[in-house]
């Protein structure tokens, strides 16, 4: 009983060591300055990205993002920042959207 115990607490430790290595550190991510950022539009076969907070996140395979647009002009090759903040969604949206980048000056 003890002996199991020990064993899934081992295993928990593990697990979440494993988890650590697997995500991405936001300092190892690519760096796009908003010129770079502008290209990933999601037009003509583009990759769509948007910023918010410093942080680039794909939105290219969203359902909710098509060819880059989203809903009340909000559009990729940006940063969305404020306008996220005034969404019905807010931030929390993000975490459906891969962190791909951060931005630079
Ligand atoms: C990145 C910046 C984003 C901005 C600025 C933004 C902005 C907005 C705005 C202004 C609306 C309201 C539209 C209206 O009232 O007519 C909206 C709705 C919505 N957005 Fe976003 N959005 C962003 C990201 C996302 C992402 C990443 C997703 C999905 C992963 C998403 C999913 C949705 C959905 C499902 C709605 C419909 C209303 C709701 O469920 O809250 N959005 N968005």
């Amino acid at each position: 009983m003890k002996n199991k115990r020990i064993f899934l607490v081992i295993l928990i430790v593990l697990l979440l060591g494993l988890a650590g290595c697997a995500a991405p550190k936001t300092e190892e991510l690519p760096k796009f300055t908003l010129t770079e950022l502008a290209e990933y539009d999601g037009k003509d076969g583009a990759k769509a990205y948007v910023a918010v907070d410093g942080k680039i996140y794909d939105v290219t395979d969203i359902e909710e993002w098509t060819a880059g647009e989203h809903y009340n002009g909000a559009m990729a090759g940006v940063d969305l920042s404020d306008l996220i903040s005034k969404s019905p969604h807010g931030k929390g949206i993000l975490n459906r959207a891969k962190l791909v980048g951060t931005l630079t000056e």
